[in-house]
């Protein structure tokens, strides 16, 4: 692994390997060491989670940040190309970790830049980090990640995170339920990447009544800031949301995950459950990037 752009190009191995590394990690069975290691956080669109928990997980490692958020402290106000920020960023740093509205953002920075990138979001494209952290909260509450049946529901055309976690998740044989206004359905291309595997999916508009056989169910927020037309977007917010009476009849071990914020999707009355998961996969997003940046750079 050099870089981590996409969720496609993780094998079923590289991904074990991510998340062993986490648990050892968590367990405090391998300490990667990074002192003297600096990470830039080139984030050009809002973060709390990821960038806040990328932060943590090198100043955790001994290692540091350099951090640009949005762009209005810098030269590309002055009008420097992304190649040229890109080239300077590299000279100070080891490893560079970015966000940005434009899809293909990330692989364009791994081709200009020799040092590792890493995707922290291109639009509505992928999330890979997110899905491992993910991936990393499902081995966690289901003791494994082969032949689940999950449930995505929300914003499934905007959302890059079930975009990535789709993709993550058919490489261990999941069942889905897509679960969207038909607006916001999942895009073509990664049902047609699912039918390839043989991987078994149904689409429904509604939460109710589809999740009482599901063992994890994933909740997107609707990604107003995609929008091409407001008009559109007030039509399908607010079009589900889950609540509490709705988890009477789940699984046993069934848990609610989201990648957050949340709007109004998941109503607070959830939080207290059992089966709220959303803030703990907030936590393991620590260890699944110390992982992924020790991995990146060889400390383990
Ligand atoms: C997600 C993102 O940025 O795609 N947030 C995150 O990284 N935890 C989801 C979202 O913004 O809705």
């Amino acid at each position: 692994m050099k870089n981590l752009i996409s969720m496609r190009d993780l094998s079923k191995e590289d991904i074990m390997r991510l998340m062993d590394t986490a648990a050892k990690i968590e367990k405090g069975e391998i300490v990667p060491n990074m002192q003297r290691k600096l990470a830039a956080l080139l984030f050009f669109e809002p973060s709390t989670r990821t960038m806040f928990s990328f932060d943590t997980a090198m100043k955790r490692m001994n290692g540091d940040t350099i951090i640009m958020s949005g762009t209005g402290n810098t030269s590309a106000k002055k009008g420097e190309t992304f190649a040229d920020t890109l080239q300077t960023i590299a000279q100070y740093s080891d490893i560079i970790i970015m966000r940005s509205s434009i899809e293909g953002a990330a692989r364009y920075a791994a081709e200009v830049v020799d040092l590792p990138v890493v995707n922290a979001g291109d639009g509505a494209n992928q999330h890979p980090t997110q899905a491992l952290l993910d991936l990393y909260s499902i081995i966690k509450t289901q003791g494994k990640l082969d032949n689940l049946k999950i449930g995505l529901a929300g914003d499934l055309r905007f959302g890059r995170t079930v975009h990535s976690l789709a993709q993550a998740m058919a490489i261990f044989g999941a069942e889905f339920k897509f679960i969207s206004p038909s607006f916001l359905q999942m895009p073509q291309y990664i049902k047609d990447d699912l039918a390839e595997k043989d991987i078994k999916y149904e689409e429904f508009n509604d939460i109710e009544g589809n999740i009482d056989d599901l063992d994890i169910l994933y909740v997107t927020r609707v990604q107003r800031e995609r929008f091409a037309d407001p008009e559109d977007y007030e039509k399908v917010k607010g079009s589900y949301v889950l609540n509490k009476k709705m988890l009477q009849n789940v699984k046993k071990y069934f848990k609610v995950l989201h990648p957050l914020p949340r709007v109004d999707e998941i109503h607070t009355d959830v939080d207290d459950t059992e089966f709220a998961y959303y803030f703990p996969q907030a936590k393991n997003g620590v260890y699944a990037r110390q992982a992924i940046i020790s991995i990146l750079l060889e400390e383990v």
